[in-house]
């Protein structure tokens, strides 16, 4: 048989098989197909003899598998018979979530940064299925993929210019370590005490006081003495014999944050190294050059200076 043939015949086929079964009840808009041939339900459905793909994954949100009634006001002979007619939520989210999760409305609106992403419509379901999920905590997919699904493109919102993550790693040479396990070991995705919704503190912009406790997220994971000692033969590399060239660079009231020489996600040049400093809409090359024992930098802000170890 030709393939088109073959169609010819498969197709009314199909259609036939379609009203047979119980979505035949409905067409794609919802609306109920009054046909001789639909099927009746005989006794009372249950929602989950037509919507068992949404409980599918292997971790169930508890209210849906306890019952779909507390969340949509279904009356289900009317569903069934007359067709679906929009969600008909009990109240809308965020709303609705927060009837149960209270304690997560009062942490989010106690916060001083609170994520764009929870607010408006949409706020929770944006990335948590209210259903089932084979992610951790409901996630609609893989942590880093979500995070990186908006965060995919420069956004210019209240908080400034927000930038393109996505297109930075993909770009990149050297990807900062944690960064490739995701985006939650250093961020909340909700709201935080902290800057950039940070789950420690790190200053904003170039310049802030050289307390160490500043840097705190650093401090999770690296020592603290790589900036704390004035001199040191072990504490940090970015030194030139014993002078510690973090502390040289960081210290008194206006003293560089770590954004000025590195990038926190990713970058071209070894160490995180950027290639440019950022000064409101201007910036300038750093020049960066590593070597076996050193390096040597030719910046905007001074002339070529070297390092060894
Ligand atoms: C905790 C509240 C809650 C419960 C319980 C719940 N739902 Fe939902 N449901 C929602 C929300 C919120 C949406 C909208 C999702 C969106 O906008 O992405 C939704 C959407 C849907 C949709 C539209 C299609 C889709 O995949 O988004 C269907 C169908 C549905 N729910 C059926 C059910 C069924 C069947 C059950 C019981 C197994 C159930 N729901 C239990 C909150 C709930
Ligand atoms: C006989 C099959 C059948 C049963 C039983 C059934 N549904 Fe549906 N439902 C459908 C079909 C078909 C649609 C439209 C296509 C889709 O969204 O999956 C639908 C759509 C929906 C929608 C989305 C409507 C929209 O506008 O997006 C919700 C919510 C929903 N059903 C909830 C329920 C709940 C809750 C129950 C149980 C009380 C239930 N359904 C029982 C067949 C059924
Ligand atoms: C009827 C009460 C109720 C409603 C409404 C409700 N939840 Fe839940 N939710 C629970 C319960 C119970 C659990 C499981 C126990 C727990 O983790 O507290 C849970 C668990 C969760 C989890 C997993 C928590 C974890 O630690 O992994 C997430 C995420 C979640 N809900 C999100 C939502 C979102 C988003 C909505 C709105 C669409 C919502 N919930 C609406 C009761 C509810
Ligand atoms: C930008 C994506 C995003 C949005 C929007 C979002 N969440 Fe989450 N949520 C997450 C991630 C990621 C986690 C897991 C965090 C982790 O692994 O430490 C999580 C965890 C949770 C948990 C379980 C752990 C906890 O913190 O208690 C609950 C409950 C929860 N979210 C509820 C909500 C509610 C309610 C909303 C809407 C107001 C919402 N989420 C909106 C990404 C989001
Ligand atoms: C649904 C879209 C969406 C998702 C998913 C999303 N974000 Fe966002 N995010 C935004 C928007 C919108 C902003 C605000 C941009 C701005 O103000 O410039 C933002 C801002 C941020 C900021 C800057 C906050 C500040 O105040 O400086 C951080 C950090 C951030 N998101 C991290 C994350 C992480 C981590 C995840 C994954 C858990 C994530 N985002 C997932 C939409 C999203
Ligand atoms: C090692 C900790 C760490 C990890 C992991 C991390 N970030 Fe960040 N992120 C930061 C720090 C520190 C800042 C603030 C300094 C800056 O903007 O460079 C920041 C800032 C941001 C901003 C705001 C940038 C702006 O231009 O305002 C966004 C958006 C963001 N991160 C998203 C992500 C996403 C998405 C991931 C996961 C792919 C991620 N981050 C992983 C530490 C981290
Ligand atoms: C969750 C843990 C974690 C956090 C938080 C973290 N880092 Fe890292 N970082 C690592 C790991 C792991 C490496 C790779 C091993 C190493 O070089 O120490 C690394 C490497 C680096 C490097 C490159 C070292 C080299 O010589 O190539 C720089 C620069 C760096 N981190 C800066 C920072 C800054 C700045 C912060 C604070 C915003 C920070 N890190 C926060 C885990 C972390
Ligand atoms: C003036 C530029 C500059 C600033 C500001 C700066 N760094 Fe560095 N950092 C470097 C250079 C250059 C290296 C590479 C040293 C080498 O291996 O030759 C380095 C190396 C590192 C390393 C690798 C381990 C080590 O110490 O050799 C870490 C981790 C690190 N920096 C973290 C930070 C943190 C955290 C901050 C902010 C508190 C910061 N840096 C601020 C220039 C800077």
């Amino acid at each position: 048989m030709e393939k088109s043939q073959f169609l010819f015949v498969l197709l009314p086929m199909l259609s036939i098989m379609a009203y047979m079964s119980p979505h035949s009840i409905l067409d794609s808009q919802g609306i109920s197909l009054k046909s001789d041939i639909s099927v009746q339900p005989k006794e009372e459905k249950k929602c989950s003899d037509c919507h068992s793909d949404l409980m599918e994954s292997t971790i169930l949100h508890g209210p849906a598998n306890e019952s779909c009634l507390t969340c949509h006001k279904v009356d289900i002979k009317e569903h069934t018979e007359n067709g679906a007619r929009g969600l008909n939520l009990v109240k809308r989210v965020p709303e609705l979530c927060y009837s149960c999760h209270e304690d997560s409305k009062k942490d989010f609106n106690s916060l001083p940064v609170v994520h764009q992403a929870i607010k408006g419509e949409n706020a929770c379901t944006a990335c948590h299925s209210p259903h089932s999920s084979d992610e951790k905590h409901l996630l609609l997919t893989q942590q880093k993929k979500l995070c990186l699904s908006c965060h995919n493109k420069d956004v210019t919102a209240s908080g400034g210019k927000t930038a393109n993550i996505k297109k930075l790693l993909a770009e990149s040479k050297v990807i900062h370590p944690p960064v490739e396990n995701g985006c939650v070991v250093c961020h909340q995705p909700h709201a935080s005490e902290n800057n950039y919704l940070l789950i420690s503190a790190f200053p904003r912009g170039n310049y802030a006081p050289a307390v160490t406790d500043t840097y705190a997220l650093c401090w999770e994971c690296h020592d603290s003495d790589l900036l704390g000692l004035s001199k040191t033969d072990a504490s940090t590399n970015f030194r030139d014999g014993d002078r510690n060239l973090h502390f040289v660079h960081m210290n008194g009231k206006k003293s560089r944050t770590c954004i000025m020489c590195h990038n926190v996600h990713a970058s071209q040049n070894l160490h995180l190294i950027e290639d440019k400093v950022q000064f409101g809409e201007w910036s300038l090359p750093i020049n960066y050059v590593p070597t076996e024992t050193g390096g040597s930098c030719f910046p905007g802000c001074h002339a070529q200076k070297s390092y060894t170890r």
